[in-house]
């Protein structure tokens, strides 16, 4: 049976197939709304010196680690950690549990939100108060968490159609599914997002919008807040922490290049984030122009870059506005799909080392359930739940199980070993200063992170949500996905995690 398992396990049919799909599950709807506001808002062009410090000191080496451990123990998050410690599996569980139903659930929604928005571009739907039209018309925005109200139709159909493409494409497997559809969506990506950057550059005011977005702050630096932007970022942006890498890289091949791949990785995406901000900051130059106003008015962050300072840009220009909408949310569309197969792919990859199911039965359910399980994400009190979940995931979930995962393979594991295994299958070797960022830096960086939120949590609630919302939807979203992942992970393994690598 070992013998079988091992022979069968998918396997990536090209070495650009697994660097695009790395690359996309990296490549996001972070590096489209959340890098450019967070590069403006902390100085410009100086925030870019602690994203690049975090990249390299955080970034790739954790991206190594998993990549490289993916690569040794040919399995899944769970059974990687397994095959470690037994008493450990549980993080493992753990992060894909909260990734797959905390993190996906409205992540997939936001996608469905950026395809009506696509649609809407055809006649620039939103009107001339897209401001209005977003949260009044399109969500219907309630007053309150509590306040859950009737579901958006437009939104559930967007929901069923992105649940839909992303079992389509993880059913038909990580070479015929995965390793195609990536092979289309990053190219098309860059080829789109390049398009819109040449555009937005070249329309009037985009060199004072730029000027916004790259002029360097130095003074910023001493904030701490600064560099706790940059390093949080770097660990959402990167996917890290999210079982998704360790799964990926666990289709390689023996002969694999795990150091020269993470390096390209990470870079590809950091590079792509600083890419897209000049369009964004075009654009926002072009539209403080036409309105006769300064820059720094017109900025906004996340959700209302998108969906609200977007859509009121496109609709000033001159000529094929439209077009510009539809790229622009078309590129939206494919970042979130790329990174929402990953998460599926991580998960089933967990459930299929641990239990053996076939492998379209637990797509199919899972997919099932996410696509309920979003549905409460497409309501008029949705956007609250999407804030608040998305807070306590990210600051907690991913900063915790980060955490753990060093530990685990810093202390528990010993760095040395893995070391060992990475230089031997890759011609990059990597030398003994990862071995003290696994150990130490990286948990160190965690740790002030998650300090800094604790500290932010207790003197005042999450943007002044009810007390209440903040502990069931926050708080106890998290503790609920732990309990799952621990419970799975007292379940039997139907062959013992290291029978499986037996040849
Ligand atoms: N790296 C992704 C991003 O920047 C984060 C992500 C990965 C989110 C996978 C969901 C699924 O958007």
């Amino acid at each position: 049976m070992a013998i079988q398992l091992a022979h069968h396990r998918p396997q990536w049919k090209t070495h650009i197939g697994f660097l695009l799909a790395a690359i996309g599950s990296a490549v996001g709807l972070g590096n489209i709304w959340r890098f450019p506001y967070l590069c403006y808002k902390n100085g410009g062009g100086a925030f870019l010196i602690p994203y690049f410090l975090a990249l390299l000191v955080v970034g790739i080496p954790l991206m190594i680690l998993e990549v490289g451990l993916g690569h040794k123990m040919r399995g899944s998050a769970p059974a990687s950690y397994a095959m470690v410690s037994r008493r450990w599996e549980w993080v493992g569980w753990w992060q894909l549990m909260f990734v797959m139903f905390g993190i996906m659930l409205y992540y997939t929604v936001i996608i469905s939100w950026c395809l009506n928005f696509f649609f809407l571009s055809f006649n620039l739907g939103w009107g001339d108060d897209p401001d209005k039209f977003f949260f009044s018309e399109f969500l219907m925005k309630s007053g309150s968490p509590f306040e859950i109200g009737d579901v958006r139709t437009p939104i559930l159909f967007g929901l069923a159609v992105v649940w839909f493409s992303s079992w389509f494409i993880v059913y038909l497997g990580v070479e015929k599914g995965l390793e195609r559809a990536n092979k289309f969506f990053m190219p098309l990506l860059f080829v789109l997002m390049g398009i819109l950057v040449f555009w937005s550059v070249r329309l009037e005011g985009a060199r004072e919008g730029l000027a916004v977005y790259l002029r360097p702050d130095f003074s910023r630096l001493a904030d701490v807040g600064v560099w706790i932007d940059a390093f949080s970022q770097i660990f959402f942006t990167l996917s890290l922490a999210f079982g998704i890498m360790i799964a990926y890289a666990s289709y390689l091949p023996r002969k694999s290049e795990i150091v020269r791949d993470s390096v390209v990785i990470s870079l590809v995406n950091c590079i792509f984030s600083v890419f897209v901000g000049l369009g964004v900051f075009a654009i926002l130059g072009y539209m403080a122009n036409k309105t006769s106003q300064p820059v720094d008015e017109v900025v906004t962050k996340g959700i209302g870059l998108a969906f609200v300072a977007f859509p009121k840009a496109i609709s000033l220009l001159p000529s094929f506005a439209g077009i510009f909408g539809m790229l622009f949310f078309a590129s939206l569309v494919i970042a979130g799909l790329s990174s929402a197969i990953s998460i599926i792919e991580a998960f089933t990859s967990g459930i299929v080392d641990k239990f053996h199911y076939s492998r379209g039965a637990i797509v199919s359910i899972l997919c099932t359930a996410g696509f309920v399980g979003s549905i409460i994400f497409t309501t008029q009190g949705g956007l609250f739940w999407i804030d608040i979940v998305d807070h306590f995931v990210n600051h907690y979930g991913l900063v915790l199980a980060g955490l753990l995962e060093c530990i685990l393979l810093g202390w528990v594991y010993k760095t040395k070993r893995l070391r060992e295994h990475i230089d031997h299958a890759s011609s990059t070797k990597i030398s003994w200063w990862w071995d003290y960022s696994v150990k130490l830096v990286i948990p160190t960086v965690l740790i002030v992170l998650l300090v800094n939120s604790l500290i932010k949590e207790f003197s005042a609630a999450y943007e002044g949500y009810p007390v209440l919302s903040l502990v069931l939807l926050g708080r106890d979203w998290l503790v609920a996905t732990l309990f799952a992942g621990v419970l799975i992970s007292m379940r039997r393994w139907k062959v013992a995690p290291e029978e499986r690598l037996e040849e």
